[in-house]
Parts: structure tokens; C-alpha cells; sequence
């Protein structure tokens, strides 16, 4: 199987051997990532949790009503499987609950905790890296719909080819299918600011820990106090940036190699881009979903955006169309 930590020491490898040093956000996930992770959710500057937890409580019956009696619903990423309750207390006879994450252990406890709470269904989780691989067992013969619910804006750490990958997948193995999606919307750039600069430090832990990890994991030599959290909105890119600064000239043992920051130098440890409802459609309709219903809060920071997904005889068909042009 295909699991991140597989490749962690290649990717810190090619990201330290280059002069623009970048690596994916997937590897700030270890545990302790994943705890600082929910403690984050919880911070009062960190306005993305509880603005999508009010959207989805304020809107359940309706987005339930949409999604239809005898669903299966696919959580993709899904962590503690806090925010799918309430949708899933809402449906009518749905026939299963795939929660589909790369941490395992976390996922089947996760998700044997809410079978016992919703015992007339089956809760299956799938422990699979969606940035690559969907493997989905085929949908029960009493399933009407397969929905994929993708919270917390997770689409935001992705990069714009991996966003197109992301719905060319969709619409690849979601046939007549559709898709819930969670995005962080365009803001004043200070209230995103602060919800990755908060007051106790949290979010700074969390970065920091990504050098942690690799000293557990991979025997490198970080010193912590060395480098400084770095987060700030990129306004013509729509997203925060997030970096590791090395306070000094400081070299690092890697797989028997040195490599050396020099001081001020930064690894670029996570993207998170800030849409608005347009363009995610419109990046959504390139791969051939069709946008529905938007449910927002009042002051519209986030939102949660609907899209159907064409069968595979739509799909023939457009691909004839396509092919006779
Ligand atoms: C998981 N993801 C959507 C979070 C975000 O806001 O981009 C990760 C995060 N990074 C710093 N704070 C939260």
C-alpha cells in the first residue's frame, strides 16, 4: 500500500537538496501533528472548524434532504469523524459510512467508536492515501448514491494540478455520484493571518513538529530552537504560506549526506489557498462536475459547495462529443 511515511525521507531528501526547499503539508500528520492538529480547530483565531460545524448544524436537514434516502457516504481524510455525525443523524437509510484516511490505527478506532453509535448501517473504514489511490469496494446493491464529503477545506494544502487531480478522480470513481466540499473562502487577509499566527503558539508547535518527526523517524540532527515559524498571506496567490526560517547557517545530516540552510533560508511547509465559490467551480466544471446548492455563515468565510457528478453514459457522451471536434 501506499503510505506517506513511505516516502518521507525521499521527499526531505529532494527538499533539502534544492535551493527552493518545499515539501508536502501531509507529512505534519505523525501523532503528535495530529494532536496539535485538533488543538488548532480549537484555537478562537482558528475560525475554519467551528464557522464549517455551524454551516453544517444550521443546514443538516437540507443537505440531507439533497443527498438523499439509501446513500453511502465516503469521508475522504476523515480524522475524528467529529463533523459526518451530524450529517449522518440527518439521512434517511443510509447503507454505509466509508471513512477513508492514511492513518490506520486512528481511523479503525475512530470509526468502531461510531458504528456502536449508528449500529443500523456499516462503517467501513478504507485506510488509503486519497492524493493517490481510491480504492473503493463496490457500493452495496440497496445503495442509491455514493457521496464523497471532503471537509475542513483540505483542498486548500492542495497544489492547482493536484486540485484538477482531485475532481478528475471524482468524477473517475463517483459516477452519478456527488461531492460535499468544505473550502475556506476569501477574506480579509488579517483574520487569515491571525488564524495561522495564534497567541499561544499553537500552530508554530505544529510546524516545528515536522522537524521532530524527522529527527524521531528519520535521525536527523534539527535543532528546533534554531528555526522559526513563518506564516503569512500571499494576497496575488489567495493563500497562507507557512515556513521554517533557519535562524542561522546550520547544516543537517540526512541519509549520510549534509545539507546546509543558510541563515534566513526557509522550508516551505504547507500552502493553504483561500478560494472563492467561483473559481472552485469553475476549476470543478473543467473536470466535468456540476455546481449545486452553496450553504455559507452569515459573514461568508466558508462554505460548503455541492457538485453532481455525471454517470458513465454522460461521461460516453461527452467524451464522443469531444472526440468528434
Ligand atoms: C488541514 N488544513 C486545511 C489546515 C489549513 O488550515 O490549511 C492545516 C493547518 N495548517 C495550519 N493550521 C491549520
Amino acid at each position: 500500500m501506499d503510505h506517506p511515511v513511505n516516502h518521507f525521507e525521499n521527499d526531505l531528501v529532494a527538499a533539502l537538496s534544492s535551493n527552493v526547499k518545499h515539501i508536502s503539508p501531509k507529512y505534519f500528520y505523525d501523532v503528535q501533528g495530529s494532536v496539535l492538529f485538533d488543538q488548532i480547530c480549537d484555537l478562537p483565531e482558528y475560525y475554519p472548524t467551528r464557522t464549517e460545524m455551524s454551516i453544517l448544524s444550521e443546514n443538516s436537514k437540507a443537505i440531507a434532504q439533497h443527498i438523499g434516502p439509501q446513500a453511502e457516504l465516503i469521508e475522504l481524510g476523515a480524522g475524528s469523524l467529529t463533523k459526518v455525525r451530524v450529517l449522518l443523524r440527518q439521512l434517511e437509510l443510509p447503507t454505509a459510512f466509508l471513512p477513508m484516511d492514511i492513518s490506520g490505527d486512528y481511523l479503525r478506532a475512530a470509526a468502531r467508536d461510531l458504528q456502536k453509535e449508528f449500529p443500523k448501517f456499516a462503517v467501513s473504514p478504507i485506510v488509503a492515501d486519497y492524493t493517490h489511490d481510491w480504492t473503493l469496494p463496490d457500493p452495496l446493491p440497496e445503495t442509491r448514491r455514493r457521496i464523497a464529503f471532503f471537509p475542513g477545506s483540505t483542498i486548500g494544502n492542495f497544489l492547482p494540478a493536484e486540485v484538477d487531480t482531485f475532481f478528475a478522480n471524482c468524477r473517475k470513481y463517483l459516477p452519478g455520484g456527488a461531492l460535499l466540499l468544505g473550502v475556506d473562502l476569501l477574506k480579509s487577509p488579517q483574520i487569515i493571518h491571525q488564524a495561522y499566527n495564534d497567541a499561544q503558539g499553537v500552530t508554530a508547535a505544529f510546524n516545528l513538529n515536522l522537524l521532530n518527526r524527522a529527527n524521531q523517524e528519520l535521525n536527523t540532527n534539527f535543532d528546533f530552537s534554531q528555526y522559526a515559524h513563518w506564516a503569512f498571506y500571499n494576497a496575488p496567490q489567495q493563500r497562507i504560506e507557512m515556513h521554517l526560517v533557519s535562524l542561522k547557517r546550520q547544516e543537517i545530516e540526512l541519509n549520510n549526506q549534509l545539507f546546509v540552510f543558510e541563515e534566513g533560508e526557509t522550508l516551505h511547509t504547507e500552502n493553504s489557498y483561500k478560494y472563492s465559490v467561483d473559481k472552485v467551480q469553475k476549476i470543478a466544471a473543467k473536470q466535468g462536475l456540476k455546481a449545486g446548492p452553496v450553504w455559507t455563515d452569515p459573514n461568508h468565510w466558508f462554505g460548503l459547495l455541492w457538485f453532481d457528478i455525471p454517470d458513465f453514459e454522460t461521461t460516453k457522451g461527452e467524451k464522443n462529443e469531444s472526440y468528434l471536434e
